[in-house]
């Protein structure tokens, strides 16, 4: 199991740039598999799951060089549709190959989903719009088997704005037949990202960003040069990491809409920003001001993935915070964890809303990370804390 030593209580001050955004190159590299053909794609985010992507985009028959944060794929041979079990076990976004396997060759076996324990995380509405779009389904032993040699477009209304299922959607429709619209669709930037790259690609694609998605299938997709939006999440991080700290921090190559909802809490904080085209200069207080309410929501509401962050700077803030999360049933794991670090949360009964009384000071502790984001927070709250937090 990996380790970080943190030694708190420095200042975090200086100029960083924020690099692709993992939540954008996952999709990315699951439509790659769309064309029979090659894709440049700069701007990579060199984590782990960019390297499980690809080895799933090997397996299947691709091949791949990675030049410094660029990748070059070549996809001409692709033959096979079996999304190999233990990748996709290990990160959940993997799911999306469902829906570039399926139009690429009209069929794919892939497993139920793995990644970070963030509550049931059902796949009920990416199944649903598949099957609106006329793919059969079976499920067989924890395997999903999709055959869909001709999809049809047709109308596809989401309960909840899943990320993960409105893109899914999104590339089982670009080779359907006709006009495939998506109400209630998630209206992250990434998904404005992946618009983007699949029409590049050649797909026609429209409404990305708002809740209602147009595609025209088209029966040709061509090679493709593009580079990846910024990590917003990673951005609001850095930003916490400053806060938390009081130091002050430029950020570049960031795109200022898409961390509004940050930065509206961040100034609620007593944060002050500088906006400058694809710059942000922040500010921090001397003594960082608690929130009264803080709500998740998806986009353009504060994004679920920046919640344990914050929990970790109003734990340090002067006075009482209420944080309510509405995305993912399980995403508070880190609570435990802070406790153990001197933090004061108390939880509702349903393990959704938290109290969070602000401390003086942290302490550094031994704790658990037990999902990405979760991770990050502890991560936030030992650069505050007295002593080495592991
Ligand atoms: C994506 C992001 C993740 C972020 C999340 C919400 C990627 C790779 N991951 O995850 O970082 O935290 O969006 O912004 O982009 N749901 C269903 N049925 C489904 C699908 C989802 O009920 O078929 C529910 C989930 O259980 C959850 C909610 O919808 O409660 C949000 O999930 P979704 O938007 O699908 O998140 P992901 O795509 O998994």
């Amino acid at each position: 199991m990996g380790e970080y030593h943190v030694k708190g209580g420095n200042k975090l001050a200086g100029e960083l740039r924020v690099g692709g955004a993992k939540n954008a190159i996952l999709p990315i590299l699951a439509s790659v598999i769309l064309n029979a053909g090659k894709s440049i794609i700069h701007n990579c985010p060199l984590i782990s799951d960019t390297y499980v992507s690809i080895e799933i985009l090997e397996a299947l028959g691709c091949t791949i060089k990675l030049s410094g944060t660029t990748l070059l794929i070549d996809s001409s041979n692709a033959k096979s549709y079996d999304v190999p079990e233990h990748l996709v076990r290990e990160m959940r976004s993997s799911f999306i190959f469902l829906g570039g396997v399926l139009g690429r060759f009209g069929k794919v076996r892939i497993s139920y989903p793995g990644g970070c324990e963030l509550g049931a995380r059902p796949i009920d509405l990416h199944l649903k719009a598949l099957k609106e779009l006329g793919a059969k389904i079976e499920e067989d032993q924890g395997f999903i088997i999709c055959t869909g040699e001709k999809l049809k477009g047709t109308r596809i209304n989401f309960d909840f704005p899943s990320v993960g299922a409105t893109e899914n959607t999104m590339l089982s429709a670009v080779y359907a037949d006709g006009t495939t619209i998506i109400s209630n669709a998630a209206r992250e930037p990434e998904i404005v990202d992946l618009q983007n790259f699949l029409n590049a690609m050649g797909a026609n694609i429209k409404g990305a960003g708002t809740d209602f998605i147009l595609i025209e299938g088209v029966s040709k997709l061509h090679n493709v040069e593009y580079t990846v939006m910024p990590d917003r999440i990673v951005a609001g991080t850095y930003l916490v990491a400053a806060a938390i700290t009081k130091g002050d921090i430029v950020l570049n190559d960031v795109v200022y809409e898409d961390l509004y909802p940050v930065i509206s809490k961040l100034n609620e904080t007593g944060c002050k920003f500088k906006i400058d085209k694809k710059q942000i200069y922040m500010k921090s207080p001397k003594k960082i001001k608690s929130i009264d309410r803080l709500r998740t929501h998806p986009h353009p509401g504060f994004p679920t993935d920046m919640q344990p962050q914050f929990m970790a700077l109003l734990s340090v803030a002067n006075g009482t915070s209420i944080i309510t999360e509405t995305v993912f049933e399980s995403r508070n794991k880190h609570i435990s964890e802070l406790l153990r670090m001197g933090a004061d949360i108390v939880m509702s009964q349903d393990g959704m809303t938290s109290i969070i009384k602000g401390s003086e000071r942290l302490k550094g502790s031994n704790v658990t990370s037990k999902d990405l984001r979760g991770g990050a927070a502890l991560i936030l709250a030992g650069l505050a804390a007295e002593g080495t937090t592991i």
